[in-house]
């Protein structure tokens, strides 16, 4: 009978917690509602375990978030008061082994003036030029050079021609700086070598030239013939002219002043003149 009595009272003190939370239990249905309705718990119960449920949802959440994105975490160090204080600040690189390389330095402007040593019959000057200077215009507007002439301006007249190391060059063709450690010779050196001097004095005694303008670009690529070649022939002289001209039409003495120097040369050498 005691038994009876305590299950009838148990029985009726869950149909009140029942109403009070207005749980019911659903016939066939499982998961959390079905067990809350079986369990019978009262509203302090259920207000417990949810707050359970949620604070271990959280945690656990927190956890797993924690968790995945730990990385992320550690890169921004301003997101987290537990990591500012010992995190650096991202605008200081104590790693100078990581540091950035310095940008480069740009090439000074390749069109600036520069100063370069030519050497120029014999000596060295020391002349200010822009890289795009011919050597043509340095040897006759900087230096005073005026033997060498500038009649075409465009390697067809053979009137600037220079000696660079002993070969003929038309200067109006050359660039001043690409000459820099190389031997210029011009027709300025008259006297100071012995073969353009032959060739001076022959140019005078057999009329070379009627207006001379083309004779210094004649005695330089002549110069540079008679030194590889003493006794030249005629074919030999027309070979080694060829890129020069004559506006006045006098080729016939020109040769005769080549040969002419030619003779006088192997002359003196042999200590006949
Ligand atoms: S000026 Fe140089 S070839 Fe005529
Ligand atoms: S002598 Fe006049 S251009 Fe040659």
């Amino acid at each position: 009978m005691k038994v009876k009595k305590e299950q009838k009272k148990r029985s009726s003190l869950s149909k009140k917690a029942d109403s009070k939370i207005g749980a019911k239990p659903v016939a066939g249905a499982g998961g959390v509602v079905s067990d809350i309705a079986n369990a019978k718990v009262s509203r302090r119960t259920l207000l417990r375990g949810t707050a359970t449920a949620v604070a271990v949802v959280g945690v656990s959440s927190v956890a797993m978030k924690g968790m995945q994105f730990q990385p992320v975490k550690e890169q921004s160090a301003s997101s987290s008061s537990t990591t500012s204080s010992t995190s650096t600040p991202l605008t200081t690189n104590t790693n100078t082994a990581t540091a950035p390389a310095p940008p480069p330095v740009l090439p000074t402007d390749p069109t600036a003036p520069r100063t370069i040593t030519l050497n120029v019959n014999n000596k060295n000057i020391s002349v200010t030029v822009e890289p795009r200077d011919m050597l043509v215009d340095v040897l006759r507007d900087t230096l005073g050079l005026i033997a060498t002439k500038r009649p075409c301006n465009r390697m067809e007249c053979g009137a600037c021609t220079v000696l660079i190391d002993g070969v003929p060059h038309e200067s109006c063709t050359i660039m001043a700086i690409r000459t820099v450690g190389h031997s210029i010779t011009t027709a300025e050196i008259a006297t100071g070598d012995p073969v353009v001097a032959a060739l001076d004095a022959a140019w005078v005694t057999a009329d070379g030239g009627q207006c001379s303008y083309c004779g210094p670009g004649y005695i330089m690529a002549a110069t540079a013939l008679l030194k590889t070649n003493p006794n030249p022939s005629v074919d030999d002289i027309k070979a080694a002219c060829s890129g020069n001209l004559c506006r006045c039409g006098n080729y016939m003495h020109i040769i005769t002043a080549i040969q002419l120097a030619a003779t006088n040369l192997a002359a003196a050498s042999s200590g006949g003149a």
